[in-house]
């Protein structure tokens, strides 16, 4: 690892492949107690605002949940969904849970039982319009709002505010929709749980060997020292 990439002994990552490789998934590190100041969320936003969007058409809306029924209400639909999909009989596995990690899933129900005392809520959600989705690849519609849901978790790793990419509630997205008011035409991409952190030193997370997962010049191609395992 380049040193520019090392774990921030303060915090707050100094350098972009820093912040690029230690924003992690906090779900046991959220501080539950701190208020989270809205307008630092909205600048998160407004950072966001700046990821690519087909077309620049920019059909995205944020939905910022802070108010304490309404966050009860959706991390009620998150944590039935959660328990659906990973009964708390469920070993870890890979049969039961999915090949979902021990570790993993451990954070996982603490954030489901925890998520109504996250100060804030972020759903990146995307206006479809016309649109539908259907079953071809949707990776041109979900593009236009994924990457921003991201640029909003780095910028707010930025500024010492901890977040997890989930997507679990969207098993009952409708009833997160209704609680929210959401038009018929504006599917959610996520739900991003936003709080101060405990502690620091978030360093980079283990993850397959980019020669695994590398290709130069097709599928086959091992240019690259040897290529893929
Ligand atoms: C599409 C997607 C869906 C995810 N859904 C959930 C979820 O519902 N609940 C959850 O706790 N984490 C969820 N995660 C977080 C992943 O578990 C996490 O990104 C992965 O374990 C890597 O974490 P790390 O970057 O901290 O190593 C999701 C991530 C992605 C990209």
């Amino acid at each position: 690892m380049s040193a520019s990439a090392r774990p921030s002994r303060v915090g707050v990552p100094t350098t972009p492949d820093e912040l690029l490789t230690t924003t992690r998934s906090v779900r046991l590190r959220l501080d539950l107690s701190r208020p989270v100041d809205l307008d630092r969320v909205r600048e998160c936003v407004e950072i966001a605002l700046q990821a690519p969007n087909g077309g620049n058409t920019q059909r995205w809306h944020w939905l910022v949940v802070a108010e304490d029924g309404l966050r009860q209400r959706i991390a009620e639909v998150y944590r039935r969904s959660f328990e659906a999909r990973y009964p708390p009989t469920a070993a870890a596995d890979g049969a039961s849970a999915g090949g979902v990690s021990d570790r993993m899933l451990a954070g996982g129900r603490h954030l489901a039982e925890h998520l109504h005392e996250v100060p804030v809520l972020v759903i990146p959600c995307l206006e479809l319009g016309s649109r539908r989705l259907t079953a071809a690849n949707q990776a041109g519609v979900w593009g236009s709002l994924l990457p921003a849901a991201w640029s909003y978790m780095l910028a707010a790793r930025a500024r010492g505010l901890g977040t997890a990419w989930t997507t679990v509630h969207l098993d009952a997205e409708q009833e997160v929709a209704d609680l929210l008011g959401l038009p018929d035409d504006v599917r959610q991409g996520a739900l991003i749980p936003t709080a101060h952190v405990l502690g620091d030193g978030f360093g980079p997370a283990p993850r397959r060997p980019v020669d695994s997962v590398l290709h130069l010049d097709g599928w086959g191609g091992t240019g690259w020292g040897g290529g893929g395992a």
